[in-house]
């Protein structure tokens, strides 16, 4: 879904920022330009960075894989 209509950033766009290393919505507005102009996106926006945060891999409805199970 669009997260910001100004910059046409998508929720999948902000997953793969956090993958890039981006944490924080300055660094999100400057490699995406999201909530950089009118800024009605902030709040939408920075929920999604934190969900995307929180998953780690910032890969949409990717399930982590579980390590190997050690062998004796
Ligand atoms: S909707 Fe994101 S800056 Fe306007």
């Amino acid at each position: 879904m669009y997260v910001c209509l100004c910059k046409a950033v998508t929720d999948a766009d902000i997953h793969e920022a956090v993958s890039g290393g981006v944490r924080t919505m300055r660094q999100l507005a400057r490699q995406t330009g999201c909530s950089s102009n009118c800024g009605r996106c902030a709040v939408t926006a920075a929920e999604v960075l934190g969900q995307a945060t929180a998953q780690g891999s910032g890969q949409l409805g990717v399930a982590r894989q579980p390590s190997e199970p050690e062998r004796a």
